[in-house]
């Protein structure tokens, strides 16, 4: 089966072709990083727009790579949720139209499966079941997977999303959008004894996450600071990462130690952070666990991971109506198992 994947949900337009023979043939992503840099984060009617531009473009030359001809189709998987609803709906009626026009079906896909696909995509990847952790740039999600399609969530984040307290917090350090790489950037020149930051909820037991209280936290430390030496951002920067890195370790061990699971899946944009890389590394050795990662460019959102967990549901039968619609709310609890 070969499937072409749209992801437009929030500020990347991504397009990919997979094929359950011979993998994944071609894939492609426009970043929008330049549109939104000047106002400090995703402004939603730009992304929309920004997306009508670029996603039929991309499309013809990710078929002319993956040298596919329409006829070779045999699916059109799309980004039906959540994301913002504005770009959610450029993918959504794009790939609705071609499956149409070209008799086909299409599959709408929740972001967060995709994500969870993504480390499946590589060439040793984890076998069922495991635990993931999503670390993007809207969820941060403890999920316990059985197999492709049946989710338990164990833990999310009860206010800001990793991603989210990154991007904000290097914007109060004065670094340019998108802030969680800058962020990690200016991390490896800083001390990380040189401030300790809280690590929230860490003292109670559960697998949820707050971040909002360690953003405020790192503005407080910064504003306190009276004569301002150039090392204290980064010191700061440093600090920051060592608390969220921490926390999300510390987390991914209680559930691997509480479900039994020894495989450890990390995906969403903060999975490519190297710092959490490298102290899960020794967290998941002590544990007599394994962890795994896609590969850093579909850690963040791209087109390959929605037209892989396409295959998988078309191959299981899946089929949406003619009706273009799109849940820009959607929660993985509330997201129906493949049937075949
Ligand atoms: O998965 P993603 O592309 O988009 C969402 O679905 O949200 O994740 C983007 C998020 C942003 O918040 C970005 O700052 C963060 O991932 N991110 C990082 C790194 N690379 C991307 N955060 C920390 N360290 C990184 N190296
Ligand atoms: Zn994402």
């Amino acid at each position: 089966m070969r499937v072409l994947g749209i992801e437009t949900s929030c500020d990347d337009t991504g397009v990919a072709v997979y094929d359950t023979a011979g993998g994944l043939l071609a894939h492609a992503v426009y970043t929008q990083d330049q549109v939104h840099a000047e106002y400090g984060g995703v402004v939603p009617e730009l992304a929309s727009r920004d997306h009508i531009r670029k996603l039929l473009p991309l499309v013809g030359s990710v078929l002319l790579q993956a040298r596919t001809r329409k006829e070779q189709l045999d699916g059109v998987a799309y980004t039906a949720g959540p994301g913002l609803a504005g770009a959610l709906l450029v993918g959504a009626c794009a790939a609705r139209a071609m499956a149409f026009a070209w008799r086909v079906p299409a599959a709408a896909i929740h972001h967060l499966e995709a994500h969870l696909a993504a480390p499946l995509l590589e060439e040793d990847p984890p076998a069922y079941p495991y635990l993931a952790l999503i670390a993007s740039g809207g969820h941060t999600q403890l999920v316990a997977v059985a197999a492709f399609g049946d989710y338990e969530l164990l833990g999310e984040s009860l206010d800001d999303a990793a991603g989210e307290a990154f991007d904000k917090t290097a914007k109060l350090l004065g670094l340019p959008y998108p802030g969680g790489p800058a962020l990690a950037a200016l991390a490896e020149k800083g001390r990380a004894d040189a401030f300790s930051l809280p690590r929230p909820m860490l003292d109670r037991p559960g697998l949820d996450f707050s971040f909002s209280g360690l953003k405020t936290h790192a503005r407080n430390t910064l504003h306190a600071q009276k004569d301002e030496n150039p090392s204290v951002r980064a010191d700061l920067a440093c600090a920051f990462q060592e608390a969220v890195v921490d926390t999300l370790t510390r987390k991914c061990r209680r559930a691997l130690r509480q479900t039994g699971l020894h495989r450890l899946v990390v995906t969403g944009g903060v999975g490519a952070n190297r710092r959490l890389r490298e102290v899960l590394a020794a967290m998941v050795k002590k544990e007599n666990a394994a962890v795994y990662y896609p590969r850093g460019e579909f850690c963040t959102d791209n087109g390959a991971m929605v037209a892989y967990a396409g295959c998988q549901r078309l191959l299981a039968g899946a089929k949406d109506g003619l009706a273009v619609a799109v849940r820009p709310r959607w929660p993985l609890e509330n997201l129906e198992k493949p049937t075949d």
